[in-house]
Parts: structure tokens; C-alpha cells; sequence
């Protein structure tokens, strides 16, 4: 049942949030999508929206730890299930993990490779490691298995969302979305 007496989350962390998820619901088919295309102009372009809204992803992060740390998290709905609650801080920790690790590793991987980082034509990103082409290949492995992985975390959770949101009724959605509450 909603109630009145759901804690949402913070402003900013929702704002946060939601742009964070449409970005990343870009970046992954933008990466999937980049890597299975022939070299040429269609695919450069690709390459750089990706690099940029990674890029974007990770300021987001740093900005979304600080809020996290200012703001907190609303305690966790009552009526959840322990296995539940345990299950959605792990997936939520590696999202975490991830929202930095993946746009650390891809910059490395592109600057052991040799391709400097152009963020939206605005200006160039810093060589992370100096040109080292096996480097690259391995960096580049380690971004794409975690990318997948991260794929399947972002499909857990939003369908978890959506069972919340849609079947349980319970309240959890309503933390990202207080509107939901209002009936
Ligand atoms: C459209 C898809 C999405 C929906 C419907 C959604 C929904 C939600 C909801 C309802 C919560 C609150 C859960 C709770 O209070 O226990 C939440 C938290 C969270 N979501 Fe999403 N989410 C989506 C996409 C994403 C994506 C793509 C990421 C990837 C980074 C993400 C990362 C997180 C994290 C890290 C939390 C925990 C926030 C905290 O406790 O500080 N979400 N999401
Ligand atoms: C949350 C952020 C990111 C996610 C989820 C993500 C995800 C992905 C995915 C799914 C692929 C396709 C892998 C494949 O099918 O082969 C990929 C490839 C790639 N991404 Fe990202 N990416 C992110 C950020 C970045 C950033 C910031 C950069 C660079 C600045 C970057 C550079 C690359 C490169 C160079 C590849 C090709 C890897 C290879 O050569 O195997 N990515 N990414």
C-alpha cells in the first residue's frame, strides 16, 4: 500500500538518479552498438557520444557521493522483506562501484590505445595512461565483461522497480518518484 508515510529520497539524489539512468540506458546500447559497426564515420561518432556521456556518468558519481554523504538515504521501506533489503544494497553498492569504474576504465582503455578523450567537442580529457596497445586490449576486455555485467545489474534492478512499482505496490518506487504517493 502507498503512503503518505514514504520516505523519499533527497531532491538532488532523485535528480541525480534519473539523469544518471538515462544516461547509462544510452551508453550501453550507444557501446554495444559502436563495437558492432564497421570503422567509418557512423561508428567515430558513436565512439565520441559514448566517451562523452560516460564521461558525464562518472562527474555525475562524484557529485552523487557527496549528496549521499550530505543527504543520506531514507531508511529502507518497513515493509520489505530482509532478503530483499540485503539483495537491493548489494545491487545498488555494485551500481555504485560501477558508475565509476566503468567511465575510469573506458578513458584508460582509450588513452592506452592512443585516442584522446573529446568530451561533447567541449575540450579533451587527459591521457589517464600513457600508449601501450596490449594495455588497451586488456583495459578494453575489463570494460566490456564489466559492461555486460553491469547490464544485467541495471536490468535486475529495474525490473525489481517495476515488480515494486506495478505488483507489490509497496511503496519502494515512490522513494525515487514521491509524485507516485499522491493519489
Ligand atoms: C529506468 C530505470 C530505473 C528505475 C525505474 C530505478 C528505480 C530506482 C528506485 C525505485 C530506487 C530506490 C530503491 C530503494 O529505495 O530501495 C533506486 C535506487 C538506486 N538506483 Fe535506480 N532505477 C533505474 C535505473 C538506474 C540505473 C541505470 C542505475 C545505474 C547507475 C541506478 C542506480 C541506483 C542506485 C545506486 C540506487 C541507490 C541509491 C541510494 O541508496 O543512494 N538506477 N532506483
Ligand atoms: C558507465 C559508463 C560506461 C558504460 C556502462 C560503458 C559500457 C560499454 C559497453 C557495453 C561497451 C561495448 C563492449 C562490447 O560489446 O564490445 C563499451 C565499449 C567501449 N567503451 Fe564504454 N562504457 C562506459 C563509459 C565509457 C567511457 C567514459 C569511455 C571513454 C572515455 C568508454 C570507452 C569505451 C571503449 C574504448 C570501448 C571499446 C572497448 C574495446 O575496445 O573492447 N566507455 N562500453
Amino acid at each position: 500500500m502507498e503512503s503518505a508515510l514514504i520516505t523519499p529520497y533527497s531532491r538532488p539524489a532523485r535528480w541525480i538518479h534519473w539523469i544518471t539512468a538515462a544516461l547509462v540506458l544510452l551508453v550501453i546500447p550507444f557501446g554495444l552498438i559502436m563495437m558492432r559497426l564497421p570503422s567509418g564515420p557512423a561508428q567515430d561518432q558513436l565512439f565520441d557520444l559514448h566517451r562523452s556521456i560516460g564521461f558525464t556518468i562518472l562527474c555525475l558519481a562524484v557529485l552523487r557521493v557527496f549528496v549521499r554523504i550530505i543527504n543520506g538515504a531514507p531508511p529502507a521501506a518497513a515493509a520489505l522483506p530482509a532478503w530483499q533489503r540485503v539483495v537491493s544494497q548489494v545491487v545498488h553498492y555494485l551500481l555504485y562501484v560501477l558508475i565509476f569504474v566503468m567511465p575510469l576504465l573506458g578513458w584508460a582503455t582509450s588513452s592506452a590505445f592512443g585516442a584522446p578523450v573529446s568530451v561533447f567537442g567541449l575540450f579533451t580529457l587527459p591521457d589517464l595512461v600513457a600508449k601501450n596497445e596490449p594495455l588497451s586490449d586488456a583495459l578494453g576486455a575489463a570494460h566490456t565483461y564489466l559492461g555486460y555485467a553491469m547490464t544485467v545489474l541495471v536490468l535486475i534492478h529495474i525490473g525489481a522497480a517495476v515488480f515494486h512499482g506495478v505488483i507489490q505496490r509497496d511503496g519502494v518506487l515512490s522513494r525515487m518518484i514521491p509524485a507516485l504517493s499522491r493519489r
